[in-house]
């Protein structure tokens, strides 16, 4: 496997980042590994980590709690099993999980809430994955035989917004009141490095909001697996527990925790995919007015109005995948386009040249 050079000027290696010059705009999931990170996956120390023997995933986990100032951290493959792991440590059967509506636990985790802790969830509709202080009081008026409610979410940056952050002053009000009806609160902080390098407020600040947080290094990190949960020594034991009963144990995994390490080691690059956005979004504005409010894009999500388009779909589907540029196809006339370490200025230039 010699390396070569990519279609962005980077020495590539076959496992690597689209050596064919295809750009790929669907999600920040879709990057291959950087040469370092397969470097360090190569010459990774393993061990049996269900032993908690695997020294790269015990330097991982260390490195992921000190990162939002909690005590430890547990390795898993997944964000949803992370927070659903979460939500099975936080509730009983029969609970509710306050939550806002659009978000991802919820509603595009294929009802693991519902079936594997046997909670429902009481829901906020407000705009950007937001809820007020007063959403929690109105939610806590109900007493008596209404179900209980013993946890709230939180989801940061937010993915069915197009990316939004929910300001850091909105979350500290809410979790204080939260926390003063004695609720437990639980961050899906997928993207939460998008939201740090959007807003400059560091990781143990965003952390001290909630009891657990889950953050991703598969997604804007780079990474190719792998997610953990964050919270105190006694916490993170159980959830330890939890994930061996669902399966999540794993062996000498530290073969892609070297990879992850790389990721988060790395995190403040999200700013380039930030930038990347802002140009994808002025494009937009420019080419096609009304398609898109510049200042609604915080982060690498992008959300276009594709009916300003005055184009059909088959149309520009055509005319991406004859320019090797892969977009989802929109979605209730919102269209999602997604900046990642594996697209560049260049990338977006086409992707505007294959739609003029
Ligand atoms: C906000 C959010 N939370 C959780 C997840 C779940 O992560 P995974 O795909 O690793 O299960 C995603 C995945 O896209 C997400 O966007």
């Amino acid at each position: 496997m010699s390396p070569t050079t990519g279609g962005r000027g980077r020495a590539y290696h076959p496992l690597m980042a689209f050596p064919d010059g295809l750009a790929d705009f669907r999600s920040d999931t879709v990057t291959r590994p950087t040469p370092a990170m397969l470097e360090a996956m190569a010459s990774a120390p393993l061990g049996d980590d269900v032993y908690h023997d695997d020294p790269t995933v015990n330097l991982l986990e260390e490195e992921s709690a000190a990162s939002v100032g909690k005590e430890a951290a547990v390795f898993v493959p997944t964000g949803t099993m992370g927070n659903q792991l979460s939500i099975m440590f936080h509730t009983s059967p029969g609970e509710e999980v306050l939550a806002n509506a659009a978000s991802h636990l919820r509603s595009i985790e294929a009802g693991a809430a519902q079936a594997l802790s046997g909670v429902a969830f009481r829901t906020v509709d407000r705009e950007g994955g937001q809820i007020l202080a007063e959403d929690v009081d109105d939610a806590m008026e109900l007493a008596g035989f209404f179900p209980r409610i013993s946890l709230m979410t939180w989801e940061n940056t937010h993915n069915l917004s197009g990316g939004r952050v929910i300001p850091f002053e909105v979350m500290e009000k809410s979790s204080a009141r939260a926390r003063s009806h004695g609720l437990s609160i639980h961050i899906d902080g997928a993207r939460i490095w998008n939201a740090v390098a959007a807003t400059g407020i560091d990781g143990p600040a965003w952390g001290a909001l909630a009891d657990t947080i889950q953050f991703c290094f598969s997604k804007g990190l780079g990474a190719p697996i792998g997610s953990v949960v964050c919270g105190s020594e006694e916490a993170i034991a159980e959830i330890r527990y939890l994930r061996e009963r669902m399966g999540g144990g794993m062996r000498q995994v530290g073969v892609i925790a070297a990879a992850a390490r790389v990721g988060l080691a790395e995190r403040e690059r999200l700013v380039e995919d930030h930038e990347l956005a802002q140009k994808l979004a002025l494009g937009f504005a420019e080419r096609f007015p009304g398609s898109i409010e510049p200042s609604d894009v915080e982060t690498n999500l992008v959300r276009v109005g594709f009916n300003a388009l005055g184009m059909e779909w088959p149309q520009v589907t055509d005319r991406l995948e004859e320019a090797n540029i892969k977009v989802n196809p929109p979605l209730k006339g919102g269209w999602r386009i997604v900046t990642h370490r594996d697209v560049d200025a260049g990338d977006i230039d086409r992707l505007f040249a294959a739609l003029s």
